[in-house]
């Protein structure tokens, strides 16, 4: 049996239809579980928002079986509604998506035998009861005409198996918000993910990730987000995951600067085209946007200076990275102004904290010292970057998302400068290790002297502020954090430091 729960004054009603498995659509009830007053079908389609996430989902995971598909089929065809969420008779089972997370989990165990007993065990219990929950703000969302349909010629527009139906948002996001999170195996979207999930219940995560070296999908370990393979640079799998999303966040990019002086092609692939590529998206979809970007697009300031980069400071990069970062920002501008895309752009500072690569600097330097190697510093060390903690960091696009006003920039610090030397020797007495226990390497090309934010738009306009700003306390935390985790970064360390060794020559 499905159950529609409907809004008190909205036109409600029951549709019957023929079912071989024993599920149907009737009875619908409000929110408390009180009957409401019949309606035409036809009502009910204009009303009932039709999105199929779960099932959608649970096709992917290979979870639904043939005459549950069978039945959302007839269900769809006959009144235009599709699923957007199955509840279990049973209420101690949970949610099905809940279930489906806790597969997911059970994947990433590696275990087969598990993943074949969860997956018999749930097909099992889906096929008892199911219940069709309609949510209240969307039925108002509905009501209100702004069901949009994907563009003519769309990916998947023509394929009979194209299983979305799209509604946009403009009057907030309601109950319920499900965003896609691009680059989310990697450091900063998974610790996004992570603190999503466990600050926010009522926002629903979608990662899309195409796992390129960078990335870490245990990062996700035991997080139950729906994760899906894949490059923001194919337009069929973004167009796929866009559509029935209220917003997208994304942290997709090539990020090491080094990486960039030797092979520049993937940064402008994944940083440019990937960016237009969900540009095209979101504007077709009405969907919001939200760019994560990086200071370096400024260019560099002069050591020893109070100056600091403000919204206002012109783009001047430097590595192919920083140029391609710039790149996707102007694309973002331009969309928002020639086609009126809802999006917001945040340059942020050097980030710090747990699940970061082991290419990057701070990590690099912690993971050097547990593994009994001396760290490296490049030159004298005397480069200062901006660092803020990536939960300040994450707090801060939340705030973006929540109140900031489509078409602007802000940028994101924590007034967290520090030398190279000056982290080097912080890390160095977290450890125990001695002030001169490291060696110096030959500088990089181009290498910026001083990266420094101007975050006062942000916490005028947005009231965020940093709530990690003990620049110290963090590292020590973030040490902890790669000494209780071997697990998490020992087995890419070795190929990370031959990498690093065909670059430098200690000296
Ligand atoms: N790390 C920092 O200090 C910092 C500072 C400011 C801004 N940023 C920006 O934040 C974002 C995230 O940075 P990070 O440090 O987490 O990077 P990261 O390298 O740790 O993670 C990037 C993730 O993107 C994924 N990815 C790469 N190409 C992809 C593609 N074509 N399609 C889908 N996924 C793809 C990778 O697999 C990886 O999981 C980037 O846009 C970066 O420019 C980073």
């Amino acid at each position: 049996m499905f159950r529609l729960l409907l809004e008190p004054d909205g036109a409600p009603g029951t549709v019957e239809l023929d079912d071989p498995v024993g599920t149907r659509v009737g009875d619908p009830v409000r929110e408390d579980g009180a009957a409401v007053d019949p309606v035409e079908p036809a009502q009910l389609r204009a009303q009932a928002r039709a999105v199929e996430d779960v099932v959608a989902q649970d096709e992917r995971d290979g979870l639904v079986p043939d005459e549950v598909r069978a039945e959302h089929e007839r269900l769809r065809e006959a009144v235009g509604l599709v699923l957007h969420d199955v509840l279990q008779a049973e209420p101690e089972l949970g949610p099905v998506a809940q279930q489906a997370a806790e597969l997911i989990d059970v994947r990433r165990g590696g275990d087969d035998q598990d993943l074949a007993d969860a997956r018999e065990h749930q097909r099992g219990q889906r096929v008892v009861d199911h219940r069709l929950v309609v949510d209240r703000e969307e039925l108002l969302t509905d009501a209100d005409g702004d069901r949009v349909q994907p563009a003519p010629g769309a990916p998947g527009q023509d394929d009979p198996s194209h299983r979305h139906t799209i509604t946009s948002h403009p009057g907030g996001y309601g109950m319920h918000m499900h965003i896609v999170v691009t680059g989310g195996a990697g450091f900063i979207g998974a610790n996004f993910v992570r603190r999503t999930v466990a600050t926010r219940p009522d926002v629903r995560i979608t990662v899309v990730d195409a796992l390129t070296y960078a990335a870490n999908e245990s990062s996700l370990d035991g997080v139950g987000v729906e994760f899906v393979k894949g490059s923001i640079t194919d337009p069929a799998v973004v167009d796929e995951l866009v559509a029935p999303a209220d917003a997208v966040v994304n942290f997709a990019a090539d990020t090491h600067n080094d990486n960039s002086l030797t092979d520049p092609w993937p940064f402008l692939d994944t940083n440019i085209r990937g960016t237009a590529v969900l540009l095209d998206a979101v504007r077709r979809h009405e969907k919001r946007l939200h760019h994560i970007s990086t200071d370096e697009v400024f260019g560099d300031l002069p050591l020893g200076t109070p100056e600091r980069f403000t919204e206002e400071t012109p783009y001047r990069p430097s590595s192919p990275y920083s140029a391609s970062k710039a790149s996707s920002d102007h694309l973002v501008r331009a969309w928002v102004r020639s086609f009126g895309v809802q999006a917001t752009i945040s340059n942020c500072s050097n980030n710090y904290g747990p699940y970061q690569h082991v290419e990057k600097f701070i990590p690099r330097q912690i993971t050097n010292i547990l593994s009994g190697e001396r760290p490296k510093l490049y030159g004298a060390g005397a480069n200062v970057r901006d660092w803020i903690h990536v939960d300040d960091h994450n707090d801060a696009v939340w705030a973006i998302l929540e109140r900031g006003t489509i078409g602007e920039t802000y940028l994101i610090g924590a007034d967290g400068e520090r030398s190279n030397r000056e982290v080097l020797a912080l890390i160095l007495e977290a450890t125990g290790r001695a002030p001169d226990d490291f060696d110096t390497v030959p500088d990089r090309a181009g290498h910026d002297l001083r990266y420094a934010i101007d975050s006062s738009k942000l916490r005028r306009e947005l009231g965020w502020a940093p709530a990690r700003a003990d620049f110290a306390a963090g590292l020590r935390d973030t040490v902890d954090w790669y000494r209780e985790n071997r697990a998490w970064w020992e087995p890419g360390k070795a190929g990370t430091e031959a990498a690093y060794a065909r670059r430098e020559t200690p000296r």
